[in-house]
């Protein structure tokens, strides 16, 4: 039984994670999708709403799993016993994030490997901080996110939030 874990903010969740999730549930017998509670940042979406929206979204899919994390993600990995960690990448610029990343956590924990599916082109553009800045303003976000999470950020934008402003982002 392998078990894949897929990380992320997913603040908020993007077609481009769906595709993830999807395409690592076609070769894992389980995924977890883990969810960072970051208590010192200020998400637009509330860690709760992050799980109901891929639970929505990824949860029906046969072997996923969406759980929420604090702290460090090997710690995770290891009490969840996972073979590997699973990421997206974009782009060229995704990577040097991204093996920075792997490489820290193989150091944190011995033989965590880390295994990158390459984005469908068709999201390869798409991502949450975009999709955020265009909610914001009002834009049609709908291409980009599942109807959920379009629906979601719609109420986020006209209630309480002002136009054009993210929770913990500058300008
Ligand atoms: O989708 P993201 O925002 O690029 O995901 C980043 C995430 C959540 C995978 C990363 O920030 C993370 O693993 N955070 C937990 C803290 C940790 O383990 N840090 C050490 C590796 S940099």
């Amino acid at each position: 039984m392998a078990l894949a874990l897929c990380p992320g903010s997913f603040d908020p969740p993007t077609n481009g994670h769906v595709d993830i999730v999807e395409r690592a549930a076609r070769h894992f017998d389980r995924v977890i999708v883990a969810v960072l509670h970051n208590p010192d940042k200020r998400p637009l979406l509330a860690v709760e709403e992050r799980v109901k929206l891929l639970d929505a979204v990824v949860g029906y899919l046969p072997g996923v799993e969406v759980v929420t994390f604090e702290g460090l993600l090997v710690d995770l990995a290891k009490e969840r016993r996972a073979d590997v960690i699973v990421k997206g990448l974009r782009s060229t610029s995704d990577m040097g994030y991204e093996l920075q990343m792997a490489h820290i956590n193989a150091a944190l924990a011995p033989g965590t490997d880390t295994v990158f599916i390459a984005a469908s082109p068709a999201w390869s553009f798409v991502s949450s901080s975009m999709v955020k800045q265009v909610a914001s303003y009002g834009g049609d976000v709908g291409p980009f996110v599942p109807q959920q999470v379009a629906e979601a950020l719609a109420r986020h934008f006209t209630v309480g939030q002002g136009r054009g402003s993210i929770p913990g982002e500058k300008g």
